[in-house]
């Protein structure tokens, strides 16, 4: 026997305004036809003036709990994954808290940029496999809009906000393969990749907020690598073969990235869930933004086997394996 997080809730918040290809195309020096090729992104949602990260995961926490017929009463964790806070302290999960109406429990975020929801996923699955919270909402929220340089084509074409939300529950597991919830996860880490993909500002250095600076090419070379290497390494873990995978649910930064992770895999374009096209890469919102779409609409079914895998700035990277 042993305790097992069990999904039993996910959702998700877009901001309303969308933003096309052919709108950046009148910003910066770009194409619809680049972008596309490229990246695969065709639009996104930037946030409204008055709206933060805090409000896109607010509603997404909401959204989740709806799912799950649970109420904040019922949750004793929040870790909320950003990259983008609303402000340098406290905590963005804190004002989630308090929007919620929670005064119980503790709540904290963490950062981890584009591998956010990964790691936000595996810490709250060990703080309830410790027997330290029942219930947690994680969080992956973020407005990217506002750290981007938007005079910089090779980065403002990219990046966008939005907001997904999961509901995990402690659950008595047998301890194998078929029990739902999440059965294995795996965080990486190497900081000598700084200088790849940062923000040229924070409280500590240059006391503003910066802009997201990234050298795209060098990125894409080391998340191929390491994102086949982390998958392989999960499936071990669990001694799985990549056939009993259902559904893979990649961090969307770029759709030649995750065909390329598909294909490695042996899995169908049918088995992939894909935003990108109309999500943009939303860092730490961009695997609870396709897993909430996926089960919206049926794809995602309870018993089956959902792979998450998430590579970014630090660098960081890290991988879930979950049974619905
Ligand atoms: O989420 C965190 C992790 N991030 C990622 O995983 C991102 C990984 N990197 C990528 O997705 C890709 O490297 C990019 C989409 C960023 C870039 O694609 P690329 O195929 O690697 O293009 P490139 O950087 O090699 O640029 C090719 C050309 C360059 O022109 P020259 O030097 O060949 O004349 C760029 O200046 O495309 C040019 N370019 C653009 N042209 C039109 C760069 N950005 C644009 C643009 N529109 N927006």
């Amino acid at each position: 026997m042993m305790i097992r997080s069990v999904v039993v809730g996910c959702g998700s918040y877009l901001p309303a305004r969308v933003l096309t290809n052919a709108d950046l195309a009148k910003i910066v020096d770009t194409s619809d036809e680049w972008i596309v090729e490229r990246t695969g992104i065709r639009q996104r949602h930037i946030a409204a003036d008055d709206e933060k990260t805090s409000d896109l995961a607010l509603n997404a926490a909401k959204a989740a709990l709806k799912h799950a017929g649970m109420t904040a009463d019922d949750i004793d964790l929040i870790v909320l994954a950003t990259a983008t806070p609303d402000e340098t302290f406290p905590a963005t999960a804190c004002r989630v808290q308090a929007g919620l109406g929670m005064t119980h429990g503790f709540a904290f975020d963490v950062q981890a940029v584009c591998s956010g929801f990964v790691y936000a996923l595996a810490t709250a699955d060990n703080f309830i496999k410790a027997g330290q919270a029942r219930a947690a909402l994680v969080i992956g929220a973020e407005t990217f809009s506002r750290i981007l340089d938007w005079t910089d084509r090779t980065t403002c074409v990219l990046f966008a906000d939005g907001a997904g939300a999961l509901v995990l529950k402690a659950e008595e597991g047998k301890g194998d393969n078929t029990d739902r919830g999440v059965l294995t996860t795996h965080l990486h880490s190497d900081g000598r990749y700084h200088d790849l993909l940062y923000v040229d500002g924070g409280p500590s250095s240059t006391q503003t907020t910066g802009h997201l600076r990234m050298l795209g090419k060098e990125v894409f070379r080391h998340a191929v690598v390491n994102l086949a290497d982390v998958v392989k390494e999960t499936l071990a873990a669990v001694n799985m073969q990549p056939s009993e995978i259902d559904w893979l649910v990649p961090h969307q930064a770029n759709k030649r990235i995750i065909d390329g992770t598909a294909r490695k895999l042996g899995l169908g374009t049918d088995q992939v869930v894909l935003t990108v096209g109309h999500h943009g890469n939303t860092s730490a919102a961009s695997v609870p933004l396709a897993l909430a779409e996926a089960v919206a609409d049926g794809r995602i079914k309870q018993g089956q086997v959902v792979l998450m895998e998430a590579m970014g700035g630090g660098f960081t990277w890290g991988s879930a394996l979950v049974r619905w």
